[in-house]
């Protein structure tokens, strides 16, 4: 049996790791940390509470105390690292939170697991998911691949840059073990409504205005949530030792063409005539910094690991919506509350 520590297993794409990892693996002991912060909801994992090899831990990867306790506990053989401040809008508001979050977290991470190793690393792997907007922004051609230079504008993007740095700083000085990958935007299921999709679904559902920054000519390169777990699940599993795999989903769409097929899509399932949901579309002031487009070259992971999207955009983002359709307790819980103030200061 393996001790196996996911962070941030309470959040989105955390809790498709989660979930995937201990169904799929009965001989790796399954811990979950998270701090449950509002991004982080234990109803995405009520089916898999009361298996035998998962373990929720309630704490706080930026409490270096706490953390080294919980490493000498458990003696983890590996971590994959998903606990983030993952938002831009609000790195833009908040940077220091996003600076001792993804920075300060990931470094107490970093050093709780050299400590109870002591440099007999055999065996061992520590995994830390991060994202494209690392790379900065791409012109109206080209692809990121795993050797464009970082070049990060947000404070959210320079904090996860930060973090991809100590990890790789972490491994070549006292030589742990490590892969990164770097993944293009995700959408499914469990998404907090404060990220493009899940935000205008919740809008459409409510009659409210879908706010599109800028002239909405903005391309982002779109993967099925469950996808990116099964791309985790094989560089985990297989990928090379300080190796960096990017991770896409040969799927671009400019934010204002990816609108209005969501539009289109939800008028169907909501039974309203074709245009109805269109017309909540309203132009609101750009994202200050706004990079223009991502996309990923996903064809090493493709080629080294064999792994491929399995959905269509088209037949993910139905799935999307009708999880959310399907799931409007959900919503209303994490909606109510934090969010309306969260709401209002971002978008009046
Ligand atoms: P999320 O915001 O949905 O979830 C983050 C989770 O981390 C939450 O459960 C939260 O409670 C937990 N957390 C936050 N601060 C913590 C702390 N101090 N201690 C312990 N737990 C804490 O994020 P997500 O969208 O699921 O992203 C997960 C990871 O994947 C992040 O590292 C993010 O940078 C990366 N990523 C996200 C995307 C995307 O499109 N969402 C794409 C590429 C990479
Ligand atoms: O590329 C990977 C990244 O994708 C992840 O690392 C981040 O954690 C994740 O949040 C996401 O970042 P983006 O900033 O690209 O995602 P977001 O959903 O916030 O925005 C997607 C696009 O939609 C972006 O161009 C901004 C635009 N947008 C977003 C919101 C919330 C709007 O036009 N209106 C909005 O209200």
């Amino acid at each position: 049996m393996k001790n196996i520590l996911i962070t941030g297993g309470a959040g989105f794409i955390g809790s498709h790791v989660v979930r995937l990892f201990v169904n799929s693996y009965p001989n790796y002991h399954i811990f979950n940390l998270d701090a449950l912060t509002y991004a982080g909801n234990l109803e995405n994992l009520k089916d898999v509470e009361q298996k035998q090899n998962y373990t929720f831990i309630k704490g706080d990867i930026t409490d270096a105390t706490f953390i080294n306790s919980l490493f000498e506990a458990h003696q983890f053989d590996a971590v994959i690292h998903l606990a983030a401040e993952s938002h831009v809008d609000r790195s833009i508001k908040e940077p220091l939170a996003f600076v001792k979050t993804n920075i300060l977290g990931t470094i107490n991470l970093l050093e709780a697991f050299k400590t109870i190793w002591n440099h007999d690393f055999s065996e061992k792997r520590f995994y830390h998911i991060s994202t494209d907007e690392v790379y900065g922004t791409l012109g109206d051609t080209g692809l990121f691949t795993e050797t464009t230079a970082y070049n990060p504008n947000s404070p959210y993007s320079a904090s996860k840059a930060s973090s991809d740095h100590f990890v790789r700083a972490y491994g070549e000085t006292y030589g742990i073990p490590y892969v990164i990958s770097n993944c293009s935007n995700n959408y499914g299921p469990n998404q907090f409504p404060e990220k493009l999709i899940p935000l205008f679904i919740n809008n459409i559902i409510n009659n409210k205005p879908l706010p599109v920054y800028g002239d909405g000519n903005y391309t982002r390169d779109w993967l099925y949530v469950i996808d990116h777990a099964r791309a985790i699940d094989l560089v985990f599993n297989k990928g090379e030792n300080k190796e960096t795999y990017n991770i896409g989903g040969f799927n671009e769409w400019k934010n204002i063409d990816l609108v209005k097929l969501l539009c289109a899509q939800m008028d169907k399932k909501l039974g309203r005539s074709l245009g109805i949901s269109e017309k909540l579309i309203t132009y609101v002031k750009d994202r200050p910094g706004h990079d223009l487009r991502y996309a990923i070259d996903a064809s090493k992971i493709k080629s080294e690991l064999g792994w491929q999207p399995s959905v269509t955009f088209e037949e993910g983002l139905g799935l999307t919506i009708n999880w959310y359709l399907e799931n409007k307790e959900w919503l209303n819980h994490v909606t109510s509350g934090e969010y309306q103030d969260y709401y209002e200061k971002q978008y009046t």
